[in-house]
């Protein structure tokens, strides 16, 4: 094996190159090349100064996530950085592209800093779960101040060159190649007889961030569902003890918290879709180019999924057959654009730019060069195939035609193009400029190039494309039916809506069902369950939500729903109309009421998900565990903290998960709560669905 790391000379100045790709991660064999390399040049006498440079296009993207399972190997990160740190001649780090995690506390532990024009300096691993535990909590407060510490640290997000600069942490600016620049700039260093000059030596500045009320108001003001995790509590912890102990002490304190979040479940939660979301590029010789996009119908989703093509540099042009609705799409689309803008998701160029490659379409014909063709009309079968059929006869024989559908029968809809192989479906989530989210769906006559092509064209737009099986409702939405349907039986078997999605909230689910039924109106799943041909024969299957759609309670669009909704407030507030309707109906079906606890509400709903997400492998609609867990916490909100519901039901355990469904069988009848086979099996062997 090549070693990661080199070592050349550029007169008195010795250049230490890492060069482990893709990422010039930390890995141990880094780790142990940078100690040896500057336990050698701290005592030679030829080298005056060292510049720290990593090879290739960024700097360094931080410690190596994998190793993080395995038990920590000597020399560790922290002890590196200090016997660094305590090098007897200038170290100056060479920054690039991206700085990140242990790059960053690399980067701080030397002596100088310099950066170029694309450099992406930041603290991600509080969304590993884990705290910067190199040094990180104990340095960037001396340089930064305390609060912007914690915002760096707590947030997660990388800084550019500009903030880095005026924040400190850049001591100069590097216009030319980097590694040139750096060399230049330690030369000068050494002109002006410039020497070591240690972070760790700084005082903490004390202004406003010395209190234990600063530290309190600090946790109150981080969002929400942050403020909760272990990992940005520890961070606020680790800062305070930079405040408050000397350094060495305060280290120690740093690590024991650094080594609690690591075996966490919490971060190896977060670990396991760090991975899962990084799924196999496809072969480059699958892949069709696509330069161009047609975009069939300017609603509310039509527009979401133009918007994201565009932002990402693709022409598109935009077609629906009613002029009324094109003219409001793309007034829509502008709207769109001055909202991104004015939230800071993107600057005023980014968006003329993306408005200038938007272009509405004067007829279907107009869509007839296109490399690619998504369909976002009304989700109804009959209207689908007319367009399928159309673009079947319009369309040039290489382009590759997608149907947004949620929930439609893909070889249908294929069958009606007369060119199936060449048609997926590319399921979008509301909205889709924002949402990462895209199932790729594969139809049974699907070529693989088609999908390859659609997945290629998802992660080229910054998106996560998963492949899955044609059925209803793909993984996702089929994983919801059974959720929704527990928590309607909930309904009527005694709990409130506001109960509900208290339980589930407070269980980390982004909202609770109730409230998103109302955001995405009741009526939308109603018609859905409509078209579904394998609907049970049931009084009481989503009773409910059919009850409050005949009422004409469609949700916030209406005013009124689950919830009532005051005047432009979304705010749900409890309605005790609908606890009414809810009691009246449950005596009108015979269901006794009773209190249900939260932790039954939270299991039925989550054990019914996990126990669809295993028939689902089990007929390979989706082909690992994971996949299922990147679509619930990237489309339904399922809290990252927990993985994901497959990765959820492995750690508490398949035989627990087992066990409380063949009791909800005992209780409420197997005709819902047959064990899938995938999982029965496992829970017996003391398997995992990640392992399986
Ligand atoms: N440890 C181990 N592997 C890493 C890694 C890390 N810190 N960061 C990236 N990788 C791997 C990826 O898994 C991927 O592997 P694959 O090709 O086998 O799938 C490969 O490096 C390339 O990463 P990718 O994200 O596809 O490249 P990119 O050019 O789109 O983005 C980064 C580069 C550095 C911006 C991005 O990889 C990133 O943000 N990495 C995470 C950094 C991080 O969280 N560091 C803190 C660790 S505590």
């Amino acid at each position: 094996m090549t070693s990661p790391l080199r070592i050349e000379r550029a007169g008195e100045i010795a250049v230490v190159a890492i060069d482990n790709p893709p990422v010039n991660a930390l890995s141990l064999a880094v780790r142990q090349g940078l100690l040896a390399a500057i336990l050698e040049l701290d005592a030679d006498a030829s080298a005056r100064a060292i510049v720290l440079h990593g090879a290739g296009r960024l700097f360094v993207a931080g410690a190596d996530v994998r190793e993080f399972d395995q038990p920590p190997a000597s020399p560790l990160l922290p002890e590196l950085l200090d016997r660094l740190e305590a090098c007897g001649k200038p170290v100056i780090a060479a920054l690039h592209g991206a700085v990140l995690g242990g790059g960053a506390e690399l980067a701080l532990a030397c002596h100088y800093r310099c950066g170029t024009a694309d450099l992406r300096l930041g603290f991600p691993e509080v969304k590993l779960g884990l705290i910067p535990g190199a040094g990180g909590t104990l340095r960037l407060p001396r340089l930064v101040g305390v609060k912007s510490a914690l915002d760096l640290m707590t947030s997660g997000e990388p800084v550019g060159l500009g903030t880095a600069s005026a924040l400190g942490l850049i001591d100069i600016i590097i216009e030319r190649e980097p590694l040139e620049g750096a060399v230049a700039y330690a030369r000068d260093l050494l002109a002006a007889g410039a020497n070591v000059r240690r972070v760790r030596d700084r005082p903490v500045p004390q202004a406003a961030g010395a209190s234990t009320a600063f530290f309190q108001a600090y946790r109150a003001s981080l969002p929400r569902a942050l403020r909760k995790t272990m990992a940005a509590e520890h961070i606020v912890q680790a800062v305070e003890s930079t405040v408050t102990l000397p350094f060495d002490a305060a280290a120690a304190r740093t690590r024991e918290l650094f080594e609690a979040c690591r075996a966490s479940t919490e971060s190896k939660a977060l670990r396991h879709l760090f991975f899962a979301e990084r799924p196999a590029r496809p072969a480059a010789s699958l892949v069709r180019p696509v330069a161009s996009v047609g975009v069939v119908g300017a609603g509310t989703m039509g527009c979401g999924i133009a918007l994201a093509f565009a932002q990402a540099g693709i022409e598109v042009t935009v077609f629906d057959a009613n002029t009324s609705a094109l003219a409001s799409g793309l007034e829509r689309l502008r709207t769109m654009l001055d909202s991104a803008v004015q939230k800071g998701r993107l600057s005023d160029e980014a968006a003329v730019q993306a408005h200038s490659r938007l272009r509405p379409g004067g007829s279907l014909n107009d869509l007839g060069r296109a490399d690619l063709i998504v369909e976002a009309v009304f989700e109804s079968m009959a209207v689908k195939e007319q367009v399928f059929r159309e673009l079947g006869a319009i369309c040039k024989p290489e382009a590759l035609l997608a149907t947004n559908t949620s929930t439609l029968d893909i070889d249908i809809i294929a069958n009606a193009s007369g060119r199936a192989p060449n048609v997926v479906g590319m399921h979008f989530f509301s909205p889709a400029h924002v949402m990462r989210l895209v199932e790729v769906v594969r139809g049974s006559a699907s070529a693989p190039d088609s999908v390859a092509t659609a997945i290629a064209v998802t992660q080229r737009i910054g998106k996560i494309g998963v492949t899955v099986g044609n059925c209803f409702g793909f993984a996702g939405n089929r994983m919801l039916q059974p959720y929704g349907r527990e928590k309607e039986s909930m309904l009527l078997e005694g709990a409130t809506p506001e109960q509900i999605d208290r339980a589930l909230e407070q269980f980390g689910m982004a909202m609770g069902p109730n409230a998103v039924g109302d955001l995405a109106g009741l009526d939308i799943g109603a018609s859905a369950r409509r078209e579904w041909k394998h609907r049970p024969d049931d009084a009481r299957y989503y009773r409910i939500s059919d009850l409050l759609v005949e009422r004409g309670r469609l949700g916030q669009k209406s005013g009124r729903g689950f919830y009532r909704y005051e005047g432009q407030d979304r705010r749900p507030l409890p309605d005790p109309e609908v606890t009414e309707l809810i009691h009246a109906e449950a005596r009108r079906l015979g269901v006794p009421q009773r209190e249900i606890a939260d932790r039954e509400i939270v299991e039925r709903c989550v054990f019914a998900l996990v126990n669809e997400g295993a028939h689902i492998l089990e007929e390979g609609v989706a082909q690992r565990a994971a996949d299922l867990d990147v679509i619930w916490c990237n489309g339904y909100g399922f809290p990252r903290t927990r993985g994901g519901p497959m990765f959820y039901a492995d750690t508490v355990g398949l035989r627990y998960v087992l066990e409380s469904i063949e009791r909800y069988g005992r209780e409420h009848g197997e005709r819902y709560w047959a064990a899938a086979p995938l999982l029965a099996r496992l829970a017996r062997e003391g398997g995992r669905f990640s392992a399986a």
